[in-house]
């Protein structure tokens, strides 16, 4: 144990967990959020002192709530990753207010008010806390057919920055990852079909320059990089991990 504590949201599946299990790896302590209980029960035998906690983090007292349990059990808090997300399909034409509030609510307002909550426990750690919130390349790009997605992204992206500069004196860095294509569960809970997943990973091949689409511990391994004293003089950077699909342009 390195003697840090991290809070992981998007615990159960994809990066999240893949981020969970790389940082246990490097000797922090995990608390992890998501619905699945079953998926943290899991997460729970596989690393010592994992704290589980249920919860929806739309909820109103959500922030509050996941913070309390962490800073009760642990103490202290150093790490703060936000990666639950969903994806969800919709045009300008087609999007509804409610698919828009949905999305921006976990995607963005979760973000903001984690982040609030954990704020003072960041600033008191020794050493000073980090974030990393997880954003996407479709915050950097748009992507005809995710309007709110990219939104979304896209205001996680000026989140960062400008949490990054309101809470440097702090010490405290702020910075975002922006994974292109990986393979989780996003697209599929997102409603693709298992036929067309399996042709927009095969499609992957070619949209992202370096020839594949990226696993979630592509990710988790940026995301402990962060976090850990190596990046101890960035802030505010949004880092594409995406095989090169940032520099792509279509034509
Ligand atoms: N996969 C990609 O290609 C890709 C690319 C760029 C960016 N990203 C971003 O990466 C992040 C992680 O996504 P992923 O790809 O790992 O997807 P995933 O496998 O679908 O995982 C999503 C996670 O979010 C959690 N979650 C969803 N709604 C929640 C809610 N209301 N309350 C609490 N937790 C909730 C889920 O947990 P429960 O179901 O247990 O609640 C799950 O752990 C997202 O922010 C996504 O936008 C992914």
């Amino acid at each position: 144990m390195n003697g840090r504590i991290a809070l992981v949201t998007g615990a159960t599946s994809g990066i999240g967990r893949a981020t969970c299990r790389r940082l246990h790896a490097d000797g922090w302590q995990i608390a992890g959020v998501g619905r699945e209980v079953d998926r943290l029960t899991t997460l729970q035998h596989e690393l010592p002192g994992f704290l589980p906690i249920v919860m929806d983090v739309t909820r109103p007292d959500a922030a509050q709530r996941i913070v309390g349990a962490t800073v009760e059990r642990f103490g202290a808090l150093h790490g703060l990753v936000n990666a639950a997300g969903i994806l969800e399909a919709g045009s300008h034409e087609t999007t509804t207010a409610e698919d828009w509030d949905r999305t921006m609510n976990l995607n963005l307002r979760s973000v903001f008010l984690l982040t609030q909550a954990a704020l003072p426990y960041l600033k008191q750690a020794n050493p000073v806390g980090a974030v990393v919130n997880v954003s996407s390349v479709s915050g950097m790009r748009p992507f005809p057919g995710v309007l709110a997605y990219c939104v979304s992204k896209a205001a996680v992206d000026q989140l960062t920055r400008c949490l990054a500069i309101e809470l440097a004196g702090a010490g405290v860095r702020v910075n975002a990852v922006n994974p292109g294509v990986v393979v989780t569960e996003l697209h599929r809970r997102g409603g693709m079909t298992p036929e067309a997943y399996e042709a927009f990973l095969e499609r992957g091949r070619t949209t992202h320059p370096l020839g594949r689409v990226g696993q979630p511990e592509d990710i988790s391994s940026a995301i402990a990089w962060l976090l850990s004293d190596e990046a101890s003089w960035i802030t505010g950077e949004t880092m594409p991990i995406d095989g090169g699909r940032h520099l792509t342009a279509a034509r």
